[in-house]
């Protein structure tokens, strides 16, 4: 079997998700090419070499510009801050690599579009880890909506909601314009786009209005580095710093269909620990999904007769009748966060391996529409006006 060396850089959060992902794919997939865990990068060399070691990559490095060029590599996988994903994708591509990169694509539209151009002018392959399409329940709505079981859709719903960004948490970068790009919208928004993109199989064409608003505007400066978590392993220091991003922003928007939409992303909603979900209305029926019951989904069928019309609960985990199921335990057997990971990973060498994925996976230019509609919702907030995504380009 063909094998895949990957180099990946950063190791926090995502470092562990996309690490343990890597080392699991095969255990319960069987690709048509195999990845080996070549290289990580991070920036501490006493942390880079514990972590590369605990997780079962081969190298350790401290120097992203030297790894991402290295002959041995064949796939880049990027689990930086935003503000990194451009720099590190473009040496990368230059250097004739397929990259994977973390949500958003990028900090900036700007960046984002040079990514885009770079990857289609190298020729080489491209993924974005939006994983929560490759959450059985997601993957089933979207075959659901594309076998016509909701007829035209009507309202669009989307929500994520998070509650950690309390005033005790201090200045890390996802707090900052240039680590991060926007705030909470960048940050949840760009999941709830990807994913309602997703599942109805239309564009946003437009955002009708938005509102932004910053609630902490200083926070204390850190001393330590993001290591784990959201914000954990981090010590706030000395002194105050702007918090120069939004904590929550709302849209209104269009869809191509026809359907009009409402999205909120928020990170001090209290008691909504990680809230990411969507309800859409159609005219033969509806569906509800929300992340924190993830084995779920809701379906309203309007085409039954009126006296048993009623949601019906989904446990999507039945082998062969709902996406990856199948792959994992016997029916019934629930899955959990890490395994959207792990399906993204099955699905990445499915491509390099010249075969079809499970459900559509997003390129960089695909990516980039997502990153067309963050834009323009920015710029819907900043100037309290509507926004076309013709504006946007
Ligand atoms: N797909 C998802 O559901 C999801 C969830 C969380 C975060 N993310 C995205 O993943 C990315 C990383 O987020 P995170 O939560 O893992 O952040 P994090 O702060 O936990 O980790 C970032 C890592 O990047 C490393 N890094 C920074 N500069 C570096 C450099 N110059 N060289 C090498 N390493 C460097 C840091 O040391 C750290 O290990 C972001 O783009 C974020 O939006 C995606």
């Amino acid at each position: 079997m063909r094998e895949i060396n990957v180099a990946m850089i950063g190791e926090g959060f995502m470092g562990r998700t996309h690490s343990n992902a890597w080392s699991q794919v095969t255990k319960f997939f069987k690709p048509p090419v195999r990845p080996v865990m070549y290289t990580s990068c991070g920036r501490r060399e006493e942390h880079t070499k514990i972590f590369s070691n605990h997780w079962g990559w081969t190298h350790a490095s401290t120097n992203w510009e030297h790894t991402v060029r290295l002959p041995e590599i064949d796939l880049v996988d990027i689990v930086t801050p935003n503000f990194m994903h451009a720099p590190v994708a473009m040496a990368a591509i230059e250097a004739g690599k397929n990259v994977s990169c973390e949500k958003p694509i990028a900090g900036t539209l700007a960046e984002a579009r040079a990514m885009v151009g770079a990857a289609e002018q190298a020729r080489v392959q491209t993924f974005v880890w939006y994983i929560y399409r490759r959450c059985p329940a997601v993957a089933l709505a979207h075959k659901l909506v594309k076998d016509g079981a909701l007829g035209a859709i009507r309202h669009v719903r989307a929500f994520y909601l998070q509650d950690w960004a309390d005033e005790s948490i201090p200045l890390v970068w996802r707090f900052q314009k240039e680590g991060a790009g926007s705030g909470a919208h960048g940050d949840l928004n760009a999941h709830i786009i990807d994913m309602t993109r997703f599942v109805t199989g239309e564009e946003i064409t437009e955002i009708s209005g938005a509102v932004a608003e910053t609630f902490i505007k200083q926070r204390k400066k850190m001393t330590g580095t993001a290591a784990g978590g959201i914000a954990a392993g981090v010590q706030a220091g000395e002194g105050t710093g702007p918090v120069t991003v939004d904590d929550t922003l709302l849209f209104l928007a269009r869809f191509s269909g026809g359907a009009v939409a409402g999205f909120e992303a928020a990170r001090q909603a209290t008691g909504n620990q990680n809230r990411n979900g969507f309800e859409l209305n159609g005219t033969k029926g509806s569906l509800k999904f929300d992340f924190e019951r993830m084995n779920e989904l809701q379906y309203y069928d309007a085409t039954r007769p009126r006296a048993v019309q009623g949601w019906t609960t989904i446990m999507c985990t039945h082998g062969g009748d709902h996406p990856y199921a199948e792959h994992w335990w016997p029916d019934a057997h629930t899955l959990g966060y890490e395994h959207g990971f792990i399906n993204q990973a099955y699905d990445i060498l499915q491509v390099l391996g010249g075969h079809e994925p499970t459900v559509p996976i997003p390129d960089f230019h695909d990516a980039y529409q997502t990153q067309r509609v963050l834009e323009a919702a920015l710029v819907s907030a900043a100037e309290h006006r509507p926004v076309a995504l013709s504006e946007v380009r």
